[in-house]
């Protein structure tokens, strides 16, 4: 069956960048936020995203004509008559469960139900709604419009129709694709990427070596585009804190434990790019202006 027409439930760093891919492969979106605000700054930074990739002529559509594929909403319920939801809130799995057991009621019983979690197994996330065959995890990596790559996670009820819309889908977003047959919590991505800023984090607690030296240490020896502090800076410290919470709590593995600098840094609102303060700093262009001191104790 041909989908058209998709809902992005939370419109935060990832939602925003599903949004904007989804709209950009020709899709009608439909953008689901806390409040007017967030949508409003979301579509503003969607607006901001296609118009730089317009110029550099990456993508064909101007900015309207992308825009005026995307529609907004508060309300959950009025999300009706999509063909793919994805589910785009925040890293705890009782607010995934609340929003999936919406999407259970107000979806057509022929859509798909997709979690773009980073660690939580999605049988637990589709636990208790009715129709858990239709349900997948659909995990996208930021920045979303320019990473070529998104793993799509089938649990044990997934059914092979619904495995297969989900690779179709994020195929059609010039996407590739890795996938996962087994619904291990962390998924591939995060169960081999986590552990590495784990060790990263305790290195700079032992003073081992600075934030700026591991960061080098990674770009420049292991190739990677950018190191795990300024990764986190991007994905933000609470989203990474979070992932790792949940991810000890699924699995009781020590290499998951969140350090307790990171919690310190969560604790004091330090959480990237996006508050200014980070393990690096930021102006208010969003250019980096140094590195952040750490906390006392
Ligand atoms: N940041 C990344 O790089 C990244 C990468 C892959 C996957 N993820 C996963 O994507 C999801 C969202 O991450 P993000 O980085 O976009 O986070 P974010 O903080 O930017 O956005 C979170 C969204 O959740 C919504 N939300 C918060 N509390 C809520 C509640 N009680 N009920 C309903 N919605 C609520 C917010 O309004 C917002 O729309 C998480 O599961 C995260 O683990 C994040």
């Amino acid at each position: 069956m041909q989908a058209h027409k998709v809902v992005v439930v939370g419109a935060g760093l990832m939602g925003h960048g599903i949004a904007q891919c989804a709209a950009q492969a020709g899709y009608q979106v439909r953008l689901w936020g806390m409040n007017r605000a967030e949508l409003e700054s979301a579509l503003q930074k969607i607006s901001s995203s296609v118009a730089k990739l317009h110029a550099k002529g990456k993508i064909a559509d101007p900015v309207d004509a992308v825009l005026a594929r995307i529609a907004h909403e508060t309300e959950l319920d009025q999300c009706t008559r999509a063909d793919i939801y994805i589910e785009t809130v925040v890293e705890r799995l009782d607010i995934k469960h609340q929003v999936f057991r919406t999407l259970a009621r107000v979806a057509p019983a022929s859509a798909l139900l997709a979690s773009n979690t980073s660690t939580i197994p999605i049988g637990r996330i589709a636990a208790g709604i009715d129709s858990p065959q239709r349900c997948v995890g659909m995990h996208f990596t930021s920045p979303v419009p320019l990473m070529p790559v998104a793993e799509v996670i089938r649990a044990q009820a997934t059914s092979d129709e619904a495995f297969e819309r989900a690779l179709a889908f994020v195929r059609s977003l010039g996407k590739e694709v890795i996938q996962v047959h087994k619904d291990v919590p962390g998924f591939v991505f995060n169960r081999i990427n986590l552990p590495s800023n784990v060790e990263a984090i305790r290195l700079l607690e032992m003073g081992a070596a600075s934030v700026v030296d591991i960061d080098k240490a990674m770009r420049l020896g292991f190739g990677r585009p950018m190191g795990p502090f300024e990764t986190a800076d991007m994905v933000g410290l609470d989203t990474g804190y979070n992932a790792l919470s949940s991810l000890f709590a699924e699995t009781g593995d020590e290499k998951f434990r969140p350090p307790l600098l990171l919690r310190r840094k969560v604790q004091a609102g330090e959480l990237g790019r996006k508050t200014g303060r980070g393990w690096y700093l930021y102006n208010q262009a969003g250019e980096r202006t140094g590195v952040a001191e750490l906390p006392k104790e």
